[in-house]
């Protein structure tokens, strides 16, 4: 199965790690959102999207880029993010989830946890969330991405030399 995983990881690289300890279960391809091409998804059987979280979103790089990508359609998705706090997930991920759905993908899951945030009154304190991602969370990270393997369906790839259409 061909992974990819378009992120963007600006504030402390928190989601950068998470998207590196996917990456490393999934055999995944990883490229930052305003490096991506869009030529190349057709390619891919599963694609992550995932950024920290500002301001209640993905970042705009990430927003953007699925708003300008071509039609995907049937092509498993997922999103992921690191946040001050990932508890609001399902508020955080809503934006991101309804573009990739308007593009044809098909949502296989999310994923977010905690991440060092020293923005505004976070920074004031001394910062929230110190230490994470640790070692845990990647861990979890890792095992969210295990579950995806198990749930995509495997792709139908012809054998070499034979033609898709002859393919069973
Ligand atoms: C400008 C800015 C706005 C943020 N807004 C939110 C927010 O609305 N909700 C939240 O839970 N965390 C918020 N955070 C915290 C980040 O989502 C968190 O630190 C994240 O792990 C950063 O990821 P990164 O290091 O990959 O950029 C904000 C951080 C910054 C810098």
């Amino acid at each position: 199965m061909k992974c990819l995983i378009v992120y963007e990881s600006y504030h402390h690289g928190n989601t950068k790690q998470i998207a590196g300890a996917m990456a490393e279960e999934l055999h995944a391809d990883m490229v930052k959102a305003t490096d991506a091409e869009y030529a190349s998804l057709a390619g891919y059987d599963l694609i992550g999207f995932g950024s920290g979280i500002y301001a209640g979103r993905h970042h705009v790089s990430l927003l953007n880029f699925v708003r300008r990508m071509p039609h995907l359609d049937g092509t498993p998705a997922f999103i992921f993010s690191t946040a001050a706090f990932p508890e609001f997930k399902a508020v955080w991920h809503r934006s991101l989830a309804r573009k990739l759905r308007r593009k044809g993908l098909v949502m296989c899951g999310d994923f977010s946890c905690k991440g060092l945030s020293t923005d505004g009154l976070c920074g004031v304190i001394g910062g929230v969330n110190k230490g994470r991602p640790d070692a845990g969370d990647l861990a979890r990270a890792k095992r969210f991405a295990a579950t995806l393997v198990a749930s995509v369906p495997k792709p139908q790839r012809a054998p070499a030399g034979e033609s898709p259409a002859q393919a069973h």
